[in-house]
């Protein structure tokens, strides 16, 4: 079994390796490639890899190659980490929205928005690419906006899943809250990626009895502190929202927040340095408690899971994906994109029924869908005109003024990754 990771460079390749290591009876790779336009990186990164398949006894071997065509030929599934024009592109994601008092971030608003436009184009040439080396390739994405990049991928007829941790790490952190193992924890979980609820905590499994209020009840204000979201507001949705949500409903404060703080691709950054100067020791051969502090934990096991259920049937049998939405939430258009629990297996992903979706969250969904598809058109198409349609169908813009100045801005920050521009 050949699995390739394009974005194989990252400094989150230790994570999945550790993954990749670990849980070998769940996914028996015999060969990883980790493909990377970063030499540097690449080199450094695959050696580590190396060190931890040998201390942790997996017997598959681990190539590295910045021949993105060569990677890609013969693998089973292929895992899309990547981050065009890195964070640096970032940086600038989160600083220039906050002009207009909008939020900058990787994902959430103009920044996200910016982040699609530079990275769809990118991710489907790579797709081609696979499809021509292997056209029954799995392709899952971690690259983000995943909502976005998965419906570019699957609209232009790829076999392709987007993957997020979100889910996963609630799952756990309920676990751990409720004294229980993480498999006995099934959530309801709805919405579109970096756009969730959980709206139900079940034990054993989808149909389990629904422990959210006992959840909430016993331990509401460690997650609302753990949210960063005041614990009457979880009181009053009555669900338990994903981390993304603080952008809406704190969002003035988060921008306060940001204005004053370091921005998180700053962080990152500065993790980042001292990420690869640990890598580079060759006594080095686990990852590092240092990347803990990246946003990615169980990002490994969720691809894990994956990769596991789409290529031999194994894996948890229910998993959340992104794919598309197909009637399963009916106030949303067929072709939308939705993050919610599925039946995974070799012919991909069927999503669970959904009970009925209270207003005060599908009406933000549907919002959301509307400025993902204008979103989609603008990365695909280009045009100053489209980048304005997405910004203001974007429910934390939506003004006219913001709208048109922050498609200025989002042009000039990215002209070098904009075909178009
Ligand atoms: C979570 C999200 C990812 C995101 C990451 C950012 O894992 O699900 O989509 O890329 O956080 O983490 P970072 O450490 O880069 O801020
Ligand atoms: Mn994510």
């Amino acid at each position: 079994m050949k699995l390739t990771v394009v974005g194989g460079g990252s400094t989150y390749t230790p994570e999945l390796i550790d993954g990749f290591a670990r849980l070998r009876d769940t996914l028996p790779l015999t060969e990883l490639v980790l493909t990377d336009p970063a030499t540097d990186r690449l080199e450094l990164i695959g050696a580590l890899s190396r060190r931890i398949f040998t201390r942790l006894g997996h017997p598959g071997t681990i190539t590295t190659t910045t021949d993105l065509d060569a990677a890609v030929d013969g693998a089973d599934a292929v895992l899309l980490q990547l981050r065009v024009g890195g964070q640096a592109a970032r940086l600038r994601d989160e600083t220039w929205p906050l002009d207009c008092g909008c939020v900058g971030q990787e994902t959430t608003g103009a920044g996200g928005l910016a982040k699609a436009l530079r990275t769809v184009p990118v991710v489907l040439d790579i797709a081609d690419r696979v499809r021509r080396a292997n056209p029954d390739a799995w392709i899952i994405d971690f690259t983000n906006p995943v909502g976005i990049v998965t419906r570019a991928l699957l609209q232009a007829g790829h076999k392709a899943l987007g993957l997020c941790n979100v889910a996963i790490g609630l799952q756990r952190k309920f676990a751990a809250l409720l004294g229980t193992d993480p498999t006995d924890i099934h959530l309801d979980h709805v919405g579109l990626n970096h756009l969730t609820w959980e709206t139900a905590v079940r034990r054993g499994g989808p149909g389990g009895e629904d422990v959210l209020p006992h959840l909430l009840a016993t331990h509401g204000d460690t997650i609302a502190a753990d949210l960063r979201l005041p614990r009457p507001l979880l009181d009053h949705l009555g669900v338990i929202p994903s981390y993304y949500l603080r952008y809406f409903y704190a969002h003035d404060s988060v921008v306060r927040e940001q204005r004053t703080k370091p921005s998180r691709a700053a962080e990152v950054a500065d993790m980042e340095r001292r990420l690869l100067a640990l890598y580079a020791d060759p006594a080095l051969a686990e990852k590092p408690a240092l990347l803990a502090q990246r946003g990615g934990a169980y990002y490994s096991e969720a691809a894990v899971d994956l990769a596991a259920a789409l290529l031999r049937g194994a894996g948890s049998p229910h998993q959340v994906v992104n794919t598309y939405n197909n009637g399963t939430l009916p106030f949303l258009p067929d072709d939308a994109v939705i993050e919610v629990q599925a039946t995974v297996g070799p012919k991909g992903a069927t999503p669970l029924p959904v009970a009925p979706v209270d207003p005060l969250f599908s009406g933000l969904m549907a919002n959301v869908t509307a400025y993902e598809h204008l979103a989609l058109e603008a990365a695909l198409h280009g045009t100053r005109d489209r980048v304005l349609r997405a910004l203001l169908a974007h429910p934390l813009i939506a003004q006219y003024e913001y709208a048109d100045h922050l498609t200025d801005d989002l042009i000039a920050h990215n002209r070098e990754h904009l075909t178009w521009a």
